[in-house]
């Protein structure tokens, strides 16, 4: 069973910023999830929320700041922090912002093509499935991760339709049974954000493929 640092490791670190990711390397991580938008300069910034008000001393929307005024904010961008990680763990990168599919597809390749980095190394979420399935048209080799906080049912039907590689469930959604479902249907079980030792140890009873926490070092 796969752990796997929740936009780093936010229960230990400010969440999205290389300080979290360094800490999840540190605790070990079979891999790493984080949320992405585009800047002006449509750079690939890691940070969850489409305005920097929570988690930094800006205000304003991501897409009116260039990359250097996000930089200066702490926010990294993906090529930070694909970097810093540099293949030590794999990098769940879940699609936040509108039009991100293609960048973070063309970033991908480059990794591959350039940086000796392969496919296993990249796990692409989305509660967006359109771009879900943009991804899937523009490269197919990409492994993809299909996020829900509503219905398991639908996503393993589109699951199948766009032949995922896994489905990531919210852990209240889940079951044994609809875990063993999933997973007999050929896909891999990452749930989130499982973070009390209670329900860390309900959901590995289940069976997953892989938890999705702040706390990693809890799994
Ligand atoms: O990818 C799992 C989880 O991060 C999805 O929800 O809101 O934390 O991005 P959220
Ligand atoms: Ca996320």
């Amino acid at each position: 069973m796969k752990r796997i640092g929740h936009r780093g490791a936010k229960g230990h670190e400010p969440e999205n910023t290389i300080i979290s990711f360094q800490k999840a390397i540190n605790l070990n991580v079979d891999g790493i999830e984080l949320d992405v938008h585009l800047s002006s300069d449509d750079q690939i910034m890691v940070i969850h929320d489409e305005t920097i008000d929570r988690t930094t001393n800006g205000k304003g929307f991501v897409k009116n700041f260039t990359s250097s005024q996000l930089k200066e904010l702490e926010i990294p961008t993906l090529t930070e922090v694909l970097d810093l990680v540099h293949r030590s763990c794999f990098v769940n990168i879940e699609l936040k912002g509108i039009g991100t599919a293609k960048p973070v597809v063309d970033l991908i390749s480059d990794y591959i093509l350039k940086k000796n980095w392969e496919y296993i190394d990249f796990l692409v979420s989305s509660f967006d499935w359109k771009m879900l399935e943009e991804v899937q048209l523009l490269q197919p080799k990409i492994r993809i991760g299909v996020l829900t906080e509503a219905s398991v049912e639908e996503a393993l039907a589109f699951a199948k339709k766009i032949k995922a590689f896994s489905i990531h469930p919210n852990f209240r959604l889940l079951t044994k049974e609809n875990v063993a479902l999933m997973q007999e249907n050929g896909f891999e079980v990452f749930t989130w954000t499982v973070n009390s030792t209670d329900d860390i140890q309900k959901i590995k009873s289940f069976k997953v493929s892989g938890i999705i926490s702040d706390f990693p070092d809890r799994i």
